[in-house]
């Protein structure tokens, strides 16, 4: 099973301010969601884009604190990418805060943390390729709720969803493509002697061994002799002489090949006392199946 993450903001424009645990709280509590984290040049892009488009004009705090200098985010994620506005002291003591003016777009700023800034939360949510409109609806939800708590232009928030419904159209190609290569329940794997376990290949699914259900049988291809798919299993056979007839007066030969699947020619037999009448044999040879070469295979299930 797999998951992909989409990131959700949503902001609140009307004017509202807070300090750090203020507004850290906020965006943990009404709305399961957070204060933006950055943690690569894509993520900041994609939020000086929001600053600029709704002209947010107040910094933004980030789910962050200080430590011998360097960014520590509150969710533990890697510290590799780092922001800061050069030249300046950073204070181990303070929160970090993104500003939205022009000249320092979306870079990172060490504040007092009771300094008052505006909302802004980000909400994760675990997308797992069902359709667009269930996220909307979900999202449209929690908006609401979010509305009986707080004044927040909803246009402007739907405006942002559907902003990332856009970024989103890239994250759908790749489920596609995850759902065209990946492995579904049921699937039967067989393992030829020298080639790999399916576990070993697929070591996140469950594999059961359905080997003994097809215990010692052979395989063919439907067609040709073979017994129509699913009429269970093919009798055993190979040529062998099954009938033998008699008849008198016959023409016959001295000479005779058994070929399978057909009559021989008539041989003689012999003749009464009297000299009368003569009697003459032919002989049946099944049609049948050489029996192949073979090795024995292992046959596995997928069964979650
Ligand atoms: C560092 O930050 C703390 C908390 O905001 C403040 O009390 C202190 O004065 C600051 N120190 C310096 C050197 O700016």
């Amino acid at each position: 099973m797999y998951m992909l993450f989409i990131l959700l903001l949503i902001t609140c424009f009307n004017g509202a301010l807070g300090d750090y645990a203020t507004v850290a709280t906020a965006c943990r509590g009404e709305l399961e969601s957070s204060l933006p984290t950055i943690n690569s040049q894509d993520e900041q892009q994609f939020l000086n884009k929001l600053i600029n488009k709704y002209k947010i004009v107040d910094s933004v705090w980030l789910d962050a604190g200080v430590k011998d200098k360097h960014i520590v985010w509150t969710d533990s994620t890697s510290a590799d990418y780092e922001n800061w506005i050069p030249g300046r002291q950073i204070n181990n003591s303070n929160c970090v805060e993104m500003v939205t003016d022009q000249a320092h777009i979306g870079q990172w700023l060490d504040e007092p943390c009771n300094k008052k800034n505006a909302y802004l939360c980000k909400r994760v949510v675990m997308w797992s390729g069902q359709r667009t409109e269930r996220l909307i609806r979900d999202n449209r939800r929690v908006l609401d709720n979010y509305m009986k708590h707080t004044t927040i232009l909803l246009n402007s928030a739907i405006a942002i969803i559907e902003h990332l419904l856009v970024a989103q159209q890239d994250t759908d190609a790749k489920i596609a493509l995850l759902e065209q290569t990946k492995v579904p329940i049921g699937f039967i794997y067989t393992q030829l002697p020298d080639q790999a376990d399916p576990k070993t290949l697929w070591p996140t699914y469950t594999w059961s061994d359905v080997t003994a259900t097809y215990a010692g049988q052979f395989f063919r291809a439907e067609g040709s002799g073979s017994l129509a798919f699913g009429k269970g299993v093919q009798a055993e056979n190979s040529p062998r002489l099954s009938n033998v007839h008699y008849e008198s007066t016959v023409d016959y030969a001295k000479d005779i090949t058994l070929i399978p699947g057909e009559w021989s020619k008539y041989i003689y037999s012999g003749s009464e006392i009297t000299g009368a009448t003569d009697y003459f044999l032919k002989f049946w040879m099944t049609g049948g199946e050489v029996r192949p070469r073979n090795q024995a295979v292992r046959i596995f299930r997928r069964v979650k």
